[in-house]
């Protein structure tokens, strides 16, 4: 950007900061219902189970996530993403519940599809929900083993597709996984699907709550460093987003989110392409932490910290507040 020259008092920044009308009209960036994703958590249950570590957030039955489906698209959220709360009982080590045709990932799909067809149904591949151990990918002998687990994802990957959904999201960080996925919708009939890989997904903390909310943080045995990122790394970050679009990614996203808005910003001024960060859960739970203390005001706090993301160069957000923040936008004008 070339230097301005202008000096005080020609030049007096508060100008255009002096009334809401003229802030608005030299806004840079703004937040929109229809920039965020939705993660919503499923279980078989009847009744909604309160999410202790994310207070606010439930687990919810198949039946009122249609509900929940139909009110986003009702203020014009574009896309859930749905996360399976499993019975612990279907969890192995051979992960088989993942490709089972009527698991509660798919059938919270189909019921989602069938009711409310014109919203966007996001679903992870990934192992995590369905394995005794907790982790994304086949545990052998202690080791998180890559290429059996890529068979793996392609079987749930493909019963994903056929219950309809729209968008994969692999989260799972094994190499190869996304080209794996995208030769099996090629060949299956699903040249359309969409891929929105988990493509710079640092080993995290802000994962805590999430792990909770799906059951898998109780079994989960060591920890995520041997797939996913260093949080200490930033151009591996863009070596990960080339490989996946090399690989046949549709969108790209930058996990988790707030910590690593530097990430998103290189990620969008080097490559281009739709770009997505995930306020994960851990996010979610300090700022409501804050909030529910009194600490900071719940409505600007939800604003500016998904305002930032647009302004670090995402297209859109997965985010625990969308709801709430799709009720804020639709009666202020920020
Ligand atoms: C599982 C997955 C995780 C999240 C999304 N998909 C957790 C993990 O990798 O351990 C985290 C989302 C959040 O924290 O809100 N592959």
């Amino acid at each position: 950007m070339r230097s301005i020259a202008a000096k005080f008092p020609e030049f007096r920044a508060r100008r255009l900061r002096s009334t809401a009308n003229i802030r608005l009209l030299v806004q840079e960036h703004s937040l929109r219902a229809s920039d965020l994703i939705w993660p919503i958590f499923v279980h078989d249950g009847n009744s909604p189970e309160p999410v202790p570590s994310m207070p606010g957030v439930e687990r919810i039955s198949i039946e009122a996530t249609v509900e929940a489906a139909r009110k986003a698209a009702e203020v014009g959220i574009p896309a859930i993403a749905l996360f399976p709360k499993v019975d612990p009982a279907t969890k192995t080590r051979e992960c088989e519940e993942a490709w089972n045709p009527d698991n509660l990932a798919n059938r919270a799909t189909r019921a989602v599809k069938d009711k409310v067809p014109g919203i966007l149904v996001m679903l992870d591949v990934a192992l995590d929900p369905y394995n005794a151990l907790g982790h994304d990918g086949i545990v052998v002998g202690g080791r998180i083993v890559n290429d059996e687990t890529l068979a793996c994802l392609e079987h749930q990957a493909l019963q994903h597709a056929k219950a309809g959904a729209d968008i994969l999201g692999p989260s799972d960080m094994m190499d190869g996984r996304i080209g794996v996925i995208r030769k099996a919708m090629e060949s299956s009939g699903y040249e359309d699907m969409i891929i929105l890989s988990y493509a710079a997904k640092y080993a995290s903390v802000f994962y805590g709550p999430f792990r909770d909310a799906i059951g898998s943080g109780r079994v989960l045995t060591g920890d995520k460093r041997t797939y996913q990122m260093d949080p200490a790394n930033s151009d591996e970050a863009l070596r990960m987003i080339q490989r996946d679009l090399d690989e046949g990614a549709d969108m790209v996203m930058v996990k988790p989110g707030m910590p690593y808005l530097d990430i998103c910003r290189r990620v969008k001024s080097t490559f281009g392409v739709p770009t997505f960060a995930y306020q994960v859960s851990g996010e979610y739970a300090m700022l409501m932490g804050a909030i529910e203390k009194g600490f900071l005001d719940r409505e600007l706090a939800i604003i500016e910290s998904l305002t930032a993301f647009k302004r670090a160069g995402c297209d859109g957000i997965l985010t625990y507040f969308a709801m709430d923040a799709a009720e804020i936008l639709s009666r202020t004008d920020r």
